[in-house]
């Protein structure tokens, strides 16, 4: 438990440089393990998250170095055995609260010759697992959730792994996690395997896998994967600063009147990048400036933030996968904004590591926020959409985490730019993704005179 308190009206000033990527980090040990010798990965984060996968990639045989620090950034070196060199860990993997970890790991997992059980914490073991063990199992793999519904699985989960056949797979619904792990388990396969989007998802497994040569192709929506080549690993990998982490600095610039910084060396990735593309709809002063660095294998740049007023703006469902993780935190920067706002195909933030949905518009709410949740009929599906008047002022107060770490933070910027005091009952969550982001904060920090 850590309780919080903060009072607003400060504004922020200065440089700052981001610990890497939470979704690349977890892909850049994946397939450095799944390739053969030495990969050195630099600007690793310190997260708690990462550290599931590191931790479980030790647990099936892989040597990893480096000073392992938690919160701290870190060079690691991994010691991939190609893609049969897994070996069967000796007991469960606890995974903690990682969904990245448990999902792509399936993926992983289910092309190995042995058995292996996942386990996990409080509220990963109530996220929904079906999304992905179902196209493992179309794919061959035997897989068995121990808590189960008629319409849902959740961990722990027992994956027997085995000869893996080509599918081609339409994914139902927005998601990365799901796309990787078809991808992963298609390493495995013998012929061609394809994923085919409906919507855009992040796309750093698909780069990651070209790094690392495997034999990958795309055609407009669809992704494709031959099997059962081995990787070739490019020797360095940077991880460039976590786009999500920084989404919390951009709003809280935007917002808190005088503030002017500049993010130094964040990912750049277009798939990522709709928390920029929306506020700059909205008005914020925010200059990209490409930055290109041959070791990330990503698009990474400078990102310079002053302070302006914004206005109300729509965020449609297509837009939701670019900037899924940055919603919260841009719910507080509608409730600053001139106007209605209205976020559509949200309900995928429902499943999150707390229901967003939920957590946001209490607290905000609590705070003096008008935030209500609609329903709407689209060809027949019911979809729900946010919609936030805009209201200039919000006054602090008890406020919750829910021990959500985007919650959390999401909740800290609003308490700066609120009047008064704010209370969080725990922030210790924070841990999960971005250990330093207190830190962080305090080096740009200055209060306003009152
Ligand atoms: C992630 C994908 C997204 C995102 C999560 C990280 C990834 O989840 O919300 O934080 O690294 O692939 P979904 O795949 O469930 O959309």
């Amino acid at each position: 438990m850590r309780r919080f308190f903060l009072k607003g009206g400060a504004f922020l000033r200065g440089k700052i440089r981001l610990p890497g990527d939470k979704s690349i980090s977890h892909r850049s040990i994946i397939l450095s393990a799944l390739s053969k010798g030495k990969t050195t990965i630099k600007n690793f984060p310190g997260g708690d998250d990462v550290f599931s996968t590191v931790n479980a990639f030790k647990s099936l045989g892989i040597k990893i170095t480096g000073r392992l620090r938690k919160n701290r950034v870190n060079t690691l070196e991994v010691f991939g055995k190609g893609l049969f060199g897994l070996r069967r860990p000796k007991g469960p993997l606890f995974l903690g609260d990682s969904g990245t970890t448990f999902r792509l790991l399936l993926g992983v997992l289910a092309g190995q010759n042995f058995r292996a059980r996942l386990t996990a914490g409080k509220s990963l073991s109530a996220r929904p697992m079906l999304r992905v063990t179902g196209p493992l199992r179309l794919m061959g793999a035997r897989i068995e959730a121990k808590q189960k519904t008629k319409t849902e699985e959740y961990p722990p989960i027992t994956i027997h792994g085995g000869k893996l056949k080509a599918v081609t797979y339409k994914i139902p619904l927005a998601s990365a996690q799901v796309k990787s792990a078809v991808l992963l388990a298609g390493l495995y396969a013998q012929g061609k395997t394809s994923v085919i989007e409906t919507q855009k998802t992040r796309d750093h497994t698909e780069r990651m896998l070209k790094t690392f040569k495997a034999d990958i192709k795309f055609k407009a929506n669809t992704v494709v994967i031959k099997g059962r080549k081995e990787l070739v690993t490019p020797g360095v990998i940077y991880i460039p600063g976590d786009i999500s982490s920084a989404g919390f600095f951009m709003v809280a610039a935007t917002i808190l009147k005088g503030s002017e910084i500049l993010i130094k060396n964040v990912n750049l990735n277009p798939t990522r990048m709709g928390i920029i593309r929306v506020l700059q709809r909205m008005k914020a002063s925010i200059k990209v400036i490409p930055v290109s660095n041959p070791a990330a294998a990503e698009p990474t740049g400078d990102i310079l933030i002053k302070s302006s007023a914004l206005k109300a703006t729509t965020v449609k469902k297509e837009e939701i996968p670019s900037l899924i993780d940055e919603l919260p935190v841009l719910m507080v920067a509608a409730c600053f904004s001139k106007g209605q706002s209205v976020f559509e195909g949200v309900s995928e933030l429902r499943v999150k590591e707390t229901d967003r949905i939920r957590s946001m518009a209490l607290n905000l709410n609590k705070m003096g926020a008008r935030i209500d949740v609609k329903t709407k009929n689209v060809n027949g599906k019911i979809t729900e959409l946010i919609v936030i008047q805009g209201v200039s002022i919000l006054k602090g107060t008890k406020v919750k985490s829910f021990q959500d770490h985007r919650t959390a933070m999401s909740m800290i910027i609003s308490g700066l730019a609120a009047g008064g005091k704010t209370e969080i009952d725990d922030i210790s969550c924070i841990n999960k993704s971005f250990p330093e982001f207190l830190s962080v904060l305090k080096s740009l920090q200055r209060l306003t005179m009152h």
